[in-house]
């Protein structure tokens, strides 16, 4: 039988390359997702992570083979792994963003074993994305997860699981609906003679008392891996699926499938496998997107995975966490995974809370060799073959983002897209209209600070403004605001066109770079939040458009100052809420309700307030009054903002993501920290140091002292494997201190 065992801890790690023989007392202790350099949040250089390091990790077998197979898989490492065991080689494996795995088996001791991988972080031109320049940073380390898989001779490689509800009405029954699921299972086979077995499918339904919903057999050669399918349709048995429940944004869904596969006796278990899949309908049509066969306008960011201070190495809770601030604190339906495949984590989270993705390979504008373009093909695969059953995903990104056309290569990645997974859609990202369109959706990055007409169909804006218009937390207030208009207006105008199924703006989250882009410190500022997840203003852009039924959104885009803007004063002011009116008070005296500006924007479901009763005598120099909105819902109060106008910080404050951290070495929570006025808002030039002291099993992570600029930053904390009770205090000069308490568990 299968088992997989977690092997993240009791790495040892050196940042550079060692031989096989090297004493242990060369290297550090690590657990892994790890980061071959811990880096400040920006002004370094790239040429920093770029180095040959050595892991190591010892271990005896944690359950013995009885005749299995046992591999290691390794989820990410960036960019080149050279694997070996017991002083073998096992292989190398080249690309920063995919799965690789060796088998260990035939080269087992009995006793201890010895497993190093000597992995190249440098910015190789043979691998994507590298060959020429690249907007963002690879960054070097076993960054992802490394488990150990045991295997019988004979197993499953993979489990394609294909949900599908149709109606299939009867006279009886007009609505009725049938579920249909089909599995396409590849098998390989090590043992020494054909093997015939039974294959089965599970599915998890409390409503069906026989959770086995399918069986087949057949017989799998000895040495060969094949394909077969299995398939359960509807049977008179159980003819009504209306119980069965869609995979929606609002409600996502899921159930759990299991393919087991027995010996030809049909009860001795050889292998077994889940998906937690979701049935769902999503199509992009020329006339739009549908999911469920209903219109949906796809409204989106893009997303780097990497974050400050660790590169790409999160572990899952801060994947997680992605998901859910774009889903959630930003109110989009859909993400990007710029530009490659990201960890399962996130793609986890997308599922559980209804955030659908277009996951594309690696690459930035450059195609390189014939042997680049074989791993770029080869990254097709993988990234399909392990994601494939994740309900999220919407759309494959087939091209290298942004590279000119080359028909061979990608007539090549869509037939392999399309053989792969023929129940899901192909993009590619392209920058100008008239590029060849071999895929099944044009996805293009439209920088004309519009949105232009579509000459093809199906039509997905994949990204707008980002370089166009970077933009600071502690910019100026007009530059902030201008910031989040740019986004309204694009958002706007494409719910307006018919013949656009969406856009998807850049960025989510500021992000480190080459030098060859950004401000000059390695960040590009191009996040509607900065590169701590926090918000500036055009993050309220997003989240505005959530439905007031989930939480009313009341989010003025100004910091209430008199002399900031150019000339002074604040008009107009842009407030970017869900509500139907806003009532506004300067002082005790309110200055009327507003209605939101459907002149400006009369395509957005929740267009912008565009206030403008701070005229002539709010400017520069004249007296200054505190400023309170009130949001209102079908006519009652649901929400209120104050902004103090005396500018004084009133304290530092300090929040963790989580109260509780798993004892496992590797599990961190992002510790966030403001100046923040008598109302808890931000004050964007409070500029100040912030220390930090934290006693307990785990470590910060991040800039101590911290000096703070824009109001608004965050580290980290890192669990160590010791439970017990986290305590980190922060304080500034002339502010009181702030502590948060975390058990490690
Ligand atoms: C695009 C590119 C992105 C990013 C963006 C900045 O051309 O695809 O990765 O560089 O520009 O606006």
């Amino acid at each position: 039988m299968r088992t997989i065992v977690p092997f993240n801890q009791d790495w040892l790690y050196a940042p550079a390359e060692l031989s096989l023989h090297a004493p242990d007392s060369d290297f550090t202790p690590v657990t892994l997702p790890h980061t071959n350099i811990t880096l400040p949040y920006h002004n370094f250089d790239n040429l920093e992570y770029q180095f040959i390091s050595t892991y190591r990790r010892r271990f005896t077998l944690p359950e013995p083979l009885n005749g299995r197979r046992l591999y290691v898989d390794f989820e990410g490492a960036m960019i080149a792994s050279a694997v070996y065991i017991n002083g073998r080689l096992l292989g190398e494996y080249d690309g920063g963003y995919t799965p690789f795995s060796f088998d260990l088996t035939d080269h087992l001791n009995a006793g201890e074993n010895v497993l190093q991988a000597r992995l190249d972080s440098t910015e190789r031109a043979d691998i994507p994305p590298y060959g020429h320049i690249v907007d963002y940073l690879t960054f070097g380390g076993i960054y992802r997860e490394v488990s150990l898989r045991y295997v019988e001779p004979v197993h499953m490689t993979s489990v394609f699981v294909k949900p599908k509800l149709v109606q299939a009405p009867t006279s009886a029954n007009p609505t009725r609906r049938a579920a249909w699921i089909e599995a396409e299972v590849a098998f390989e086979s090590q043992s020494a003679s054909d093997l015939d077995y039974v294959l089965e499918m599970v599915w998890h339904l409390p409503e069906m008392p026989n959770n086995v919903v399918a069986r087949t057999s057949g017989v799998i050669r000895a040495g060969e891996s094949s394909r077969l399918e299995i398939e359960i349709e509807p049977t008179s048995e159980w003819d009504d699926f209306d119980f069965i429940e869609l995979w929606t944004l609002e409600n996502p869904h899921r159930y759990l499938v299991e393919v087991n596969l027995y010996a030809a006796d049909g009860s001795t278990l050889l292998d077994a496998d889940t998906a937690l899949v979701g049935f769902r309908d999503a199509w992009f049509a020329k006339d739009g997107f549908y999911l469920n066969g209903e219109k949906i306008k796809l409204m989106g960011l893009n997303r780097h995975q990497t974050y400050p201070y660790i590169g790409a190495a999160a572990p899952a809770r801060l994947q997680r966490k992605d998901a859910d601030i774009v889903k959630d604190e930003l109110g989009c339906n859909i993400v990007r995974t710029s530009h490659y495949p990201q960890s399962r984590h996130f793609l986890d989270r997308c599922d559980e809370v209804g955030l659908l993705v277009f996951e594309e390979i690696p690459g930035w504008q450059w195609i390189g060799d014939e042997d680049w373009k074989a791993l770029s093909l080869d990254y097709v695969r993988r990234m399909i073959e392990r994601d494939r059953n994740h309900p999220s995903i919407v759309l494959w990104g087939v091209r290298i983002n942004e590279s000119w056309d080359d028909e061979a290569l990608y007539t090549a990645t869509n037939a392999l897209a399309h053989k792969l997974d023929p129940t899901r859609q192909t993009g590619g990202v392209r920058f100008f209209q008239d590029s060849q369109f071999l895929e099944d959706v044009f996805t293009f990055n439209d920088f004309s600070n519009s949105v232009q007409p579509p000459k093809q169909t199906p039509h997905l804006v994949t990204e707008f403004n980002g370089h166009m218009f970077p933009t600071k937390s502690f910019d100026q207030e007009e530059r902030q605001v201008e910031h989040a208009l740019r986004h309204a207006r694009i958002q706007d105008k494409q719910m307006g066109m018919p013949d656009v199924t969406g856009a998807i703006g850049w960025c989510a989250f500021d992000y480190n770079t080459h030098r060859e882009f950004g401000s000059g410190d390695r960040i590009c500022y191009h996040g509607v939040m900065d590169i701590f997840r926090l918000p500036k203003f055009a993050a309220y852009v997003y989240e505005s458009q959530i439905d007031p039924k989930v939480r009313p959104v009341l989010r003025p885009a100004t910091f209430w100052t008199r002399g900031d803007r150019s000339g002074g004063g604040v008009n107009p002011l842009y407030v970017f809420s869900n509500c139907d009116e806003i009532e506004v008070f300067y002082g005790e005296a309110s200055y009327g309700r507003y209605t939101p500006d459907g002149d400006q924007f009369p395509d957005l479901p929740h267009a912008p307030f565009c206030i403008t009763a701070f005229s002539d005598s709010h400017m520069f120099g004249s007296s200054f009054d505190d400023l309170k909105l009130v949001g209102y819902v079908g006519g009652s109060a649901v929400i209120e903002h104050s902004l103090s106008s005396d500018g004084v910080p009133q304290a530092l404050t300090l929040t963790a993501d989580d109260d509780t951290l798993h004892a496992d070495g590797a599990d961190m929570t992002r510790l966030v920290f403001k100046m923040v006025d008598k109302y808890g808002n931000r004050l964007p030039y409070a500029v100040s140091v912030v220390s930090f002291e934290i006693e307990g099993p785990a470590v910060l992570v991040g800039t101590n002292p911290f000096p703070l600029v824009g109001g608004q930053a965050a580290i980290y904390v890192r669990a160590s494997q010791t439970p017990g009770i986290v305590r980190v205090r922060a304080s500034a000069p002339r502010l009181n201190s702030a502590e948060v308490t975390i058990a490690i568990k």
